[in-house]
């Protein structure tokens, strides 16, 4: 056997290696936030800002969707020591500009004095763009929604001086850099923290929010933005309960908007229903069939349709400890959708990542259905990259490389197994792939969030917070911060993990 075969033998065995042990390793770990902004821009989802419970954050990073990841293995680019925006949260954030991949920033709390900042995704680097017109007042807690040509709107809110809720719409032209204004006629009431979200037709559609109470989501409110024109339109089916705090997508049909989460209390109470789906035909409401495991209701994140799923990052009502900051549902199929944590890119025929790979050890019970899709024959997975890459080199060579990986695969599937167990023993049962005694479909632990005192709420409109240790001190046990099994293994996983980022980057640009 020739020393480059022995090469990919123990390349091989390292991968196996990081698939079996723990695989919550990841160079950068953000923490639980909600009223951030998610903003795709060319593969990449930029996360921004949101409050931590006691303060507000600067932080800047994002997940690659280029490549299949598992939620379980996140791995976050952190980007924080380039942003220019102070410490913020409820603020909003659309992808537009000139050439369209530029994000726009709106809004902010007492420490941000600019209105708009930008950033720019080819150079990397933030700017307070010159916007002509009236100048706006300051206003958060809505969501800017922007249309095919470049305009973003952005409806009420609650002004940062006094937190009452403005009743206007400011447009914002993300090509020409002017400030406009919408029509008032027909405009709803004014709102904080509502769902929206454009629709096929150059509409908007308003859903819920927060306005002294709760708005109910018996009627839901259109503009259009061609017309510049309101209508309220009444829903019937099994409406949901009053909320804010929710998120809204349209469905890959064009034909229904998804809703998820939210709160019944101004930040108090996660909803118990996830998800509703309303249909743009007739305005009826239904609760869609889901498939696996169902994930804690959530209020104040974000959502954003990527390739085929709908992905919603961070908020509050989870630990976590024993969820991922994103949420995967992917709702090709409008009979059932799927919670899974398994990404697969758009248009690719890039197969599991190394983590998703069964192996002995790995647990393939949670096999969700895109888990076990075939993978196309020209796939770039390890797997076959690796033994293109044999074949490149004689044939006995080639021989003696399979038995060898294929027998170093199996003792090192054991000593990882092993390996997992002694992880797990040590660590209680915290391996994400070790869910399979969960059970599955009960996943819910009650609505044990700890409402926050009182008067936090109702005390003139203090910012309404689950503060993530409250989320925390909900019973759940807290990862350990240290142990000393993780420390030691903590450079093997790091190698390893950039090892994997590398074959997967090179498997990919192989592919152009
Ligand atoms: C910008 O890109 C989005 C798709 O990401 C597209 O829907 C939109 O129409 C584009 N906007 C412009 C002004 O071309
Ligand atoms: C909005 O304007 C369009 C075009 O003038 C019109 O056809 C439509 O009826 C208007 N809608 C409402 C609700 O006024
Ligand atoms: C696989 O690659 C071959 C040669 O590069 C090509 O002819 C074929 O169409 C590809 N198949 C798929 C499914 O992409």
């Amino acid at each position: 056997m020739t020393r480059k075969n022995l090469m990919y033998i123990a390349l091989w065995l390292l991968i196996q290696l990081l698939a079996e042990i723990n695989c919550q390793m990841t160079p950068y770990k953000p923490k639980l936030r909600e009223g951030h902004t998610a903003t795709l821009i060319d593969n990449k989802l930029y996360i921004l800002g949101g409050d931590f419970g006691d303060n507000a954050g600067k932080d800047f990073f994002y997940l690659d969707v280029s490549v299949p990841f598992n939620t379980q293995n996140l791995l976050w680019n952190d980007l924080s020591n380039i942003n220019i925006i102070p410490s913020h949260y409820d603020c909003t954030s659309v992808k537009g500009g000139a050439n369209n991949n530029t994000l726009f920033f709106y809004g902010g709390d007492k420490h941000v004095t600019d209105f708009v900042y930008t950033f720019n995704s080819q150079s990397n680097s933030w700017s307070i763009p010159k916007i002509a017109g009236d100048v706006p007042i300051n206003k958060f807690e809505m969501t800017g929604i922007i249309d095919h040509k470049g305009i973003m709107y952005l409806w009420s809110g609650a002004k940062i001086a006094d937190r009452t809720d403005v009743d206007d719409m400011l447009i914002l032209d993300t090509i020409n850099l002017v400030w406009g204004k919408g029509n008032l006629v027909g405009v709803p009431i004014a709102r904080e923290f509502y769902g929206a979200a454009l629709l096929p037709d150059n509409s908007i559609i308003y859903i819920g929010g927060y306005n002294a109470k709760e708005l109910p989501l018996n009627q839901v409110y259109l503009y259009d933005t061609i017309n510049d024109n309101w209508s309220a339109k009444t829903t019937s089916g099994v409406v949901p309960p009053d909320r804010d705090g929710l998120s809204a997508v349209l469905g890959l049909d064009g034909q229904r908007v998804i809703i998820f989460g939210g709160s019944t209390n101004y930040g108090g109470n996660t909803v118990k229903d996830l998800i509703y789906e309303l249909n743009l035909i007739n305005y009826e409401w239904r609760i869609p069939k889901t498939f696996g495991k169902i994930p804690k209701s959530r209020m104040y994140h974000k959502a954003n349709v990527i390739g085929k799923y709908m992905v919603i990052s961070f908020g509050g009502g989870y630990d976590q400890s024993t969820e991922s900051d994103i949420l995967l549902l992917d709702i090709s199929n409008v009979d059932e959708y799927i919670w899974t944590n398994e990404f697969y890119p758009p248009t690719s025929s890039i197969v599991p990542s190394p983590s998703a790979i069964p192996s002995l050890t790995s647990k393939v019970s949670v096999s969700s259905p895109s888990a076990t899709s075939p993978p196309s024959s020209n796939s770039s997975s390890i797997v076959s990259s690796q033994s293109s890459q044999l074949t490149s080199s004689s044939p006995t060579a080639m021989i003696g490389a399979v038995i060898g990986s294929l027998f170093g695969g199996i003792l090192l599937s054991f000593v990882g197994f092993y390996l997992y167990r002694w992880n797990r023993n040590k660590y209680g049962d915290k391996n994400p792939y070790n869910n399979d005694n969960n059970n599955q479909y009960q996943y819910d632990h009650g609505h044990e969030i700890v409402q926050p005192p009182n008067d936090e709420y109702t005390i003139n409109h203090q910012h309404r917070s689950t503060p993530a240790s409250v989320i925390n001190n909900s019973g759940q046990k807290s990862t350990p911060t240290a142990n000393d099994g993780k420390l030691t293994l903590q450079g093997l996983q790091q190698e390893i993990q950039d090892l994997r980022q590398i074959i997967l980057h090179n498997s990919k640009q192989s592919k152009k």
